[in-house]
């Protein structure tokens, strides 16, 4: 599958999925036979895992803006140290959340400015874009419940926001899919994982061909 140097992004609310999906794509692919890299943001790099910490730590007083400024701080980080040179490499790069989550999360979720968030993510990315944004949609309540079981009911700083705050995130991944219908493949997580994967596997084998 000439799946080389491309680069394709998780996205997705709390609990719908996409650590698991991704999982099982990079397992297929290397089963195929392609050069894998797995990632997630925040984090893949020192910096990045530090901030992860920061980030989601209930107790961390942070700011919108500053909050935006440190996801595009780590995929600044990620951007030139992992994801370029991989691509370039030949590797297909497979990472849980990119640009679309800082526009969904700090723009949908905490009302900054779009355009504002857009440009942090210009300068954290320079040419670097995904190939294909695959985005798990999941009612939020259904996904908050998920995810708390997952954690054994300790929410972190963005799942304590409650279901208005998440409802606000899906809309905006919502728009950005309708925006970008070539970039994005829009996938029911409601469903069991097996089909899910499913479905994921038949637009990579179609899109990659
Ligand atoms: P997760 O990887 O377990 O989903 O945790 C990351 C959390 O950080 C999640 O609640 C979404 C949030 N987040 C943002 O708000 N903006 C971002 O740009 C990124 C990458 C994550």
């Amino acid at each position: 599958m000439p799946i080389a140097g491309k680069f394709i992004t998780f996205e997705g609310g709390e609990g719908a999925g996409k650590s698991t999906q991704l999982t099982r794509l990079a397992e297929r692919l290397r089963t195929s036979g392609a050069g894998v890299l797995s990632l997630r943001e925040p984090g893949g790099t020192p910096f990045g895992e530090k901030m992860r910490d920061v980030l989601k730590q209930p107790g961390s007083a942070i700011q919108p803006a500053a909050e935006a400024l440190l996801f595009a701080a780590c995929r600044a980080q990620l951007v030139t140290d992992v994801i370029a040179p991989a691509l370039a490499a030949g590797q297909a790069v497979l990472c849980d959340r990119f640009i679309d989550s800082t526009v969904a999360y700090q723009s949908g979720g905490r009302g900054l400015e779009r355009t504002l968030v857009e440009s942090a993510n210009r300068l954290a990315c320079g040419a670097v874009r995904p190939d294909l944004t695959i985005l798990l949609d999941l009612d939020p309540s259904r996904g908050l419940g998920r995810a708390s079981v997952r954690d054994h009911g300790q929410p972190d700083r963005f799942e304590v926001l409650g279901a208005d705050f998440h409802r606000k995130v899906r809309d905006l991944y919502h728009a950005l899919a309708k925006e970008e219908p070539a970039r994005f493949f829009v996938v029911d997580a409601a469903r069991p994982p097996e089909e899910v994967e499913q479905e994921i596997w038949h637009e990579i084998a179609r899109r990659f061909r």
